[in-house]
């Protein structure tokens, strides 16, 4: 924090975000301006010294940084030649450093070194940077990281994302790429003789153009963000997923449960009927839903879908035509690797089409169309009711594009539809499993591996089901087709090993059936999903999991459930920080 005065009060701690608030309770945390950070280490360890701000050598700027400077070395060799000492490891103080070292050579302010300085620098960053000497203002920027201005009632914030600020103000302005922000406290406004807020916010480009500010109004409530009484937020979107979905179906999915409209597919209906092809870019669970999109797209618009790890296909040249749509699956929408597969898709013409949950954010933006979500914000790191939310508009995209191209029967569609509609009640039913789970979870709590197998709709599940283990109880697991089992996982088994199978009544049952005997042959603990009522895994598996009778193209948004629960049940069981799972981020804006 900097004082009117020009004192700057610095405080950092090593771990959660509480640690500094405990820290600071005794300490002075007045001031005009101040920036904060959460670090997620790139370059260098997490400790104290690396830990943001960052100065330059007067002490007399800090800056705080989400991103990474790619040219940093360079830049930090160019700047000791010229004498600058620095003390962190980071690419953040060279950053700042460089800022620094042009104000002092150019003789200029902090406005006018900034933007000079970034025109320097290869990489992505989201900033803010403060002068002491100018207690009154802040500059911040952002390129390939997301930032957004809330604008208060006589106060200005910053943030990542809009959801730090919704408790102070729904007023925000969405930087853009290159977009750099300068706030200002009117002196006069100090001296109490002004009766506007004297602040102002000025948005330029990197060459000084000034943008027009676009204000939007978010439209979530704070008990969204709230636990509700759930001991974590990771269990609260779990149980909400019922209403989430209710919510991403309203209006799209019509009363009657007879028909889907999307308004991409009104707006957009012609490139999106005449794709040749379809490519899905995502990352991490989103891919996972990706991998469902392709079999709903495939089977009911017999259009050939390919998914891509987004990280894989911006480096690797793909071939991208014209009448290729390429659907782009982010729940923050701000995901470095994904945006960045728009934007080459984009470049070589193809149609993009977003399946995002946080509205305005980069990737909505930079579509031609697509679909939000609605499932509200998801707080906890483990993504569970966005990647339900992302399989129900897959699956309404893919009925909608079927409707418009006449490639599925009529009552497969109704019955799709009206199972579709009925998905949230399911939901509710296996629910009720949540205690069992939790007991489940404690029997496997031993383990430092599991196999997570499934076939067709449920193979995605499966993958699904292990990330989620992995990311928050640190548990080594693998996703497989059920079939790969015997081409090598099959070597893993024996009697330490909980395998997860979902077994559900579909066109594979009998096959995932003896898969399950060859892992009781070796002595393997079998935890299945089944349909309710089946005796016969019942009698051969060690647990099983009932779920409801729904149709196999939906099954995933039933069968996800319980491999969410148990992940979850898993991780508390081991003490695990389940909404802040070490190393992981919620939004990844950095490739
Ligand atoms: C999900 O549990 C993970 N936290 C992670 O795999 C995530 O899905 C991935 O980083 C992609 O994020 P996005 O959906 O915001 O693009």
């Amino acid at each position: 924090m900097i004082n009117v005065d020009g004192s700057l009060n610095v405080y950092k701690t090593k771990g959660k975000v509480d640690n500094l608030c405990e820290f600071c309770n005794d300490k002075d945390v007045s001031g005009t301006v101040g920036i904060a950070h959460t670090r997620w280490a790139t370059h260098g360890e997490p400790s104290a010294r690396n830990a943001h701000p960052h100065f330059s050598q007067s002490h007399n700027l800090a800056i705080i940084h989400n991103g990474i400077i790619e040219n940093y070395a360079d830049i930090k060799q160019r700047l000791m030649g010229k004498g600058v000492k620095f003390v962190s490891d980071t690419d953040t103080e060279v950053l700042v450093q460089l800022i620094e070292y042009i104000m002092v050579s150019k003789n200029l302010s902090l406005q006018e070194a900034v933007p000079l300085a970034l025109y320097q620098v290869i990489g992505a960053y989201a900033i803010a940077v403060l002068d002491k000497r100018a207690p009154r203002q802040i500059v911040a920027a952002r390129k390939q990281s997301p930032l957004v201005v809330g604008i208060g009632d006589g106060e200005f914030f910053l943030g990542s994302d809009a959801s730090p600020i919704i408790e102070y103000t729904d007023k925000v302005v969405y930087l853009e790429d290159g977009n750099i922000a300068f706030i200002r406290l009117n002196e006069r406004q100090e001296g109490g003789e002004s009766d506007d807020s004297g602040m102002e916010l000025k948005v330029t480009s990197i060459l000084g153009e000034e943008q027009k500010l676009q204000v939007n109004t978010v439209d979530f409530d704070l008990g969204q963000i709230e636990k509700g009484g759930y001991p974590h937020f990771m269990l609260k979107e779990i149980f909400e997923q019922p209403d989430c979905l209710t919510n991403c179906m309203r209006g799209r999915v019509n009363v009657e449960a007879d028909h889907v409209t999307l308004s991409a597919l009104i707006d957009y209906r012609r490139q999106l009927l005449n794709a040749k092809r379809v490519i899905i870019v995502a990352c991490g669970t989103s891919w996972h839903a990706g991998l469902i999109g392709k079999q709903l797209i495939e089977t009911f618009c017999r259009i050939p879908v390919e998914v891509e790890y987004a990280s894989e296909f911006r480096y690797r040249n793909p071939v991208v035509n014209k009448d290729d749509v390429v659907i782009a699956i982010s729940q923050s929408g701000e995901t470095a690797d994904t945006l960045a597969a728009v934007q080459l898709a984009k470049e070589r013409g193809a149609f993009i089409y977003g399946i995002c949950n946080a509205i305005g954010s980069s990737i909505p933006r930079a579509t031609h169309t697509g679909t939000y979500i609605h499932v509200g914000p998801e707080i906890g790191v483990a993504s569970t009711k966005a990647f339900t939310g992302q399989v129900t508009v897959l699956t309404m995209f893919a009925l909608a594009l079927a409707e418009a191209k006449g490639t599925l029967d009529r009552d497969e569609y109704l019955k799709v539809v009206k199972g579709l509609s009925e998905i949230p009640d399911k939901i509710r039913e296996v629910l009720k499993t949540n205690d069992h789970v939790a007991d489940l979870a404690r029997t496997f709590t031993y383990a430092h591996n599991f196999l997570y197998l499934g076939r067709g709709f449920s193979y995605p599940v499966a993958l699904e089901g292990a990330l989620k283990l992995k990311e928050i109880s640190y548990i080594h697991a693998e996703g497989y087709p059920a079939a790969e089992m015997k081409h090598g996982p099959i070597a893993l088994i024996d009697s330490d090993m909980p395998v997860v199978v979902v077994a559900t009544h579909d066109a594979m049952y009998e096959k995932v059936l003896s898969n399950i005997q060859e892992i009781k042959a070796r002595k393997g603990r079998v935890i299945a999903l089944v349909t309710q009522g089946d005796d016969t895994i019942a009698r051969i598996a060690d647990e099983v999991i009932e779920l409801p009778d729904v149709m196999e193209c939906l099954e995933p948004l039933v069968a996800t459930i319980p491999l969410q629960l148990l992940s979850y049940h898993v991780a508390v069981c081991k003490g695990k920080d389940v909404d802040q799972p070490r190393n992981l981020a919620k939004s990844v804006t950095v490739e």
